[in-house]
């Protein structure tokens, strides 16, 4: 890492760094998600959120035909609530739940050891590549995973691209412009540079996106991710870092705060295009909604008392508010071009 003052490294290299070194990472040395942490996501702030995505799993899986195996893998587990309440929701349903195997893909060894501590259920695999998985048709889930890939940026300036490194200067991290050739861009950028000045792209997730995208190819099945991004294609610095609860800046405090960007979801679809596969996107409100998450509060609710019936209305408002998380949040949904499954979408 960098501890010399000037040395310069690529920002992808950087946030790499800070996030998953293998004893001063973000990731790797404490357990961040919930309330005594640095942030919450969508499966603490209510279980109802899984169990729509439960629900959206077995519909797909009717959708496929019942395939008799079948691959459900989570990618980026972070405490493991999601798939803890898939496998209890799924228990319930006989058929599904004897045809799938569950996976984990999780690259921090600290949280896949809290992951097999709250799901002992014998029937989930923890894997380190895809290759592991039996051919068959397989069922990505990506809840705020991409996100928290590495990513480089690129901007122009008088007519030159520069890629933007991170330096330490007089102890104090700071970004640094590197000149580079085009094609230096273009390697990691497979769009268009047309009338742009600045690029944000993470090779890796890219990468990824090109192994997923065989795999449903082949076997048949789909990738449902969502997260906090955009969808006008329009590239913006969109790097922000969150430390207990509070904005920081990534150059700060760089190892004890969780550095992540906007997925910019034009993107992501535009490459599994290019991989001969069809994506839909939505809002995370609504997305919820048309799966019938105010329903089922509703539903077990009826009896509760007000306390209780208000805490539950609260999150799952929390989860489909237009001004927050409801609009913030997208949900991009692949799978083969044939394939008519739009539970949710449309
Ligand atoms: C922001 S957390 C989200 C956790 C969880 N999905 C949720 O919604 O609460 C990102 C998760 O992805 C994992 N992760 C990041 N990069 C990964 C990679 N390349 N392979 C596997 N897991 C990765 C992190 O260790 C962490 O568990």
């Amino acid at each position: 890492m960098i501890n010399k003052n000037n040395i310069k490294i690529p920002l992808d290299k950087f946030i790499s760094k800070t996030l998953y070194d293998k004893d001063k990472g973000f990731y790797m040395k404490k357990f961040p998600f919930g309330k005594d942490g640095d942030f919450i996501t969508s499966p603490e702030i209510s279980v109802l959120f899984s169990e729509m995505i439960s629900i959206w799993l077995i519909s797909f899986w009717e959708n496929l035909n019942k395939p008799k195996k079948l691959n459900i893998i989570e990618l980026g587990a972070g405490s493991g609530e999601m798939m803890l309440q898939i496998i209890k929701t799924l228990k319930n349903f006989s058929e599904i739940n004897l045809s799938t195997n569950f996976f984990i893909l999780e690259k921090s060894p600290l949280l896949i050891k809290n992951q097999k501590r709250k799901i002992k259920d014998q029937k989930v695999k923890w894997i380190k590549k895809l290759s592991n998985i039996p051919k068959c048709p397989t069922i990505f889930l990506a809840n705020e995973f991409f996100d928290a890939f590495p990513i480089k940026q690129y901007i122009k300036k008088n007519g030159n691209w520069h890629e933007r490194y991170v330096s330490l200067n007089k102890n104090k991290y700071e970004i640094y412009n590197q000149k580079v050739s085009i094609n230096d861009v273009k390697k990691n950028f497979e769009e268009k540079i047309i009338k742009q000045n600045f690029i944000e792209v993470s090779p890796l997730a890219m990468k990824l996106v090109d192994k997923i995208s065989k795999i449903i190819f082949k076997q048949n099945g789909g990738l449902l991710m969502i997260d906090y991004g955009f969808t006008n294609g329009i590239m913006n610095d969109t790097l922000q870092s969150v430390a207990k609860h509070k904005k920081t800046s990534f150059l700060i405090n760089p190892y004890n705060s969780d550095t992540t960007h906007l997925i910019n979801f034009k993107l992501f679809k535009n490459r599994f295009s290019k991989n001969k596969l069809s994506s839909l996107i939505t809002k995370q409100g609504s997305f919820l909604i048309k799966l019938g998450i105010l329903r089922r509060a509703e539903l077990i609710t009826q009896n509760l008392k007000f306390s209780k019936k208000a805490d539950i209305f609260y999150r799952v408002k929390r989860l489909i508010d237009e001004r927050h998380m409801g609009s913030l949040f997208k949900v991009l949904f692949t799978r083969k071009i044939k394939n008519n499954f739009d539970l949710g979408f449309k």
